[in-house]
């Protein structure tokens, strides 16, 4: 009989992926929230929804490692490239591109799901390396915030693997 005695090394996940409480949201900067869906502490990856509800420039980074991207909501465009990702785009992100996330004045709200492998590093203008992320420094973000809105630290469990 198959799978009658493999024991899963972790549970699956399935939730509501744009939830009815507020509070799930993580704040990132003004403005700017994330949605933590799956955070990945074995292979340094994660999966969340990003929300931006004001336009212009939101950050210019490099990753190592690819990202995979759906546009829930809304649209976006990186300043080094041709394309906007629309509602429904898919967007793949190869390992070393360094690029500007722009949301166009026209947008009031986009909401797009990203699957991270590594670590984001964040530039300035210059190439300069101002600051990382990577699935601890999320996770962390996530206890902070759930403690503080009273839903409690290990609320984010529920997410990690
Ligand atoms: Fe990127």
């Amino acid at each position: 009989m198959i799978g009658s005695t493999h024991v899963l090394a972790s549970p699956e996940i399935a939730v509501v992926a744009i939830p009815e409480d507020e509070r799930i949201w993580v704040p990132q900067a003004p403005d700017v929230w994330f949605r933590p869906l799956m955070l990945n502490t074995r292979q340094g990856q994660w999966c969340n929804l990003l929300r931006v509800r004001r336009a212009g420039v939101l950050s210019r980074h490099l990753h190592p490692n690819p990202v995979h991207g759906f546009v829930l909501r809304g649209k976006w465009f990186y300043r080094e490239h041709q394309w906007v990702a629309t509602e429904g785009s898919y967007v793949f992100e190869p390992p070393g591109e360094i690029h500007t996330l722009v949301v166009p004045e026209d947008v009031s709200e986009m909401i797009t799901f990203f699957n991270i492998q590594g670590s984001m590093l964040y530039l300035d203008e210059n190439n300069k390396h101002v600051g990382y992320e990577d699935v601890f420094t999320k996770i962390d973000m996530c206890r902070a915030h759930y403690e503080s809105v009273g839903l409690g630290r290990d609320y984010v469990d529920q997410f990690v693997r």
